[in-house]
């Protein structure tokens, strides 16, 4: 990507010896977007549907534009819903208490991802123990992975009395995309609920051609500010989602920000993003092959843009053989590289021990990646 992207984002400018390599936990905003929020607070800034001054019906106003933004995002259906959240764990929770929990009954069953990150785990766990509280005994059963850590689809436990499958887009410790098609072609009847944290702003998402009923994502790992996300509802498979109880007033200079980073991430080119950001993380998962101490989890290959296997995206996760992760991150901090060394949230059935992992956004560089090839290098045993 041009030098040019790079000096849209100011902590990175005024940081030029750090590499930031953390943007699975959370990304580097462009000038453009704090430029909006900045605008929006100091210009416009009042509270949404309450008002009826200019600047009230102004900030109703953006926030309806901003839906249709996300619908136009995702390929949406102008008909669909888009209900502003504080982030994907709230929007995930969202779903399984307000409109999953509802419509269980005795014997249903839902399948959940045991190895996904825990936000899309324990909302469907709590759903069922709410359940099971009210009599209700649902039947939660775990969706089966393959050696790669893709969903095993072959192995599916669909069923008559399956109310929904949660499952998610891009993994946030694999970095692989999970093949959700694959299970829509499985369960076509099945309400999907798709966690898009790793994947909303990072490449072209279609909903349509997802066929998913629900997405679900954060803005604050695609360049908006944190605090704001959204649930993409379908609306076409159950009941209409509509979140429960009293909202309060929304988060209006995160929605500004979301806009924001939707314009930004549609000017650079979603398409063009991926291809990039997969190279990168081709090139890193490449070197590392070469480097006899390391050890990368889930697919071992270069998985490049063209791949007809699975795809990684941006994250690429490893361990070394002889030094803690929690160790390597320290190091590697100390020189400059800031990833996230542990065991990433991930669910019950994940990793059993801490590991590194790199996530890596428009703005990183090839040099980046050489250089920390070169420092892991020099602790190759
Ligand atoms: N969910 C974020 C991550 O995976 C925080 O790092």
């Amino acid at each position: 990507m041009t030098p040019a992207i790079r000096a849209q984002f100011p902590q990175l400018v005024s940081n030029p010896g750090v590499a930031y390599l953390d943007s699975a936990a959370t990304s580097q905003r462009p000038q453009a977007v704090l430029d909006a929020v900045m605008t929006y607070l100091t210009s416009e800034n009042a509270n949404a549907a309450r008002g009826t001054y200019p600047w009230a019906n102004r900030t109703t106003a953006r926030i309806a534009a901003t839906a249709d933004l996300v619908r136009e995002f995702l390929g949406a259906p102008d008909e669909s819903g888009v209900h502003f959240v504080g982030g994907t764990t709230e929007g995930l929770r969202r779903v399984a208490l307000d409109w999953l929990l509802p419509q269980l009954r005795d014997g249903d069953e839902i399948i959940v991802p045991y190895a996904d990150h825990s936000a899309n785990l324990v909302p469907w766990l709590e759903a069922a123990d709410l359940a099971r509280r009210r009599g209700i005994e649902v039947v939660v059963l775990p969706l089966p992975y393959d050696a790669a850590n893709d969903y095993d689809v072959a192995r599916l436990p669909v069923g008559p009395r399956t109310r929904l499958i949660a499952a998610t887009h891009v993994h946030h410790v694999y970095g692989n995309d999970m093949n959700v098609h694959r299970l829509r072609a499985a369960a076509p009847g099945v309400p999907i609920c798709l966690d898009a944290a790793q994947s909303f702003g990072h490449l072209p998402i279609s909903v349509t051609g997802l066929d998913v009923d629900f997405l679900v994502f954060s803005g604050h790992k695609a360049m908006a500010l944190p605090g704001i996300g959204a649930v993409w509802a379908a609306n076409r498979r159950g009941p209409r989602f509509q979140p429960a109880g009293w909202s309060g007033s929304p988060n209006t200079a995160g929605i500004v920000s979301l806009a924001a980073a939707m314009e930004w991430l549609s000017s650079v080119g979603l398409a063009r993003i991926s291809a990039y950001v997969t190279e990168l993380g081709a090139r890193l998962t490449d070197g590392l092959a070469s480097l006899g101490s390391y050890e990368v989890l889930g697919c071992q290959s270069s998985l490049t843009a063209g791949s007809s296997v699975q795809r990684r995206h941006g994250i690429v996760t490893f361990r070394h053989r002889g030094i803690a992760s929690n160790d390597l991150g320290f190091i590697l901090a100390a020189d400059g590289f800031l990833v996230r060394a542990d065991g990433h949230c991930q669910g019950s059935e994940g990793e059993k021990t801490s590991s590194v992992r790199v996530s890596l956004h428009v703005y990183n560089t090839p040099h980046e990646v050489d250089r920390l090839l070169d420092t892991l290098a020099a602790l190759n045993a």
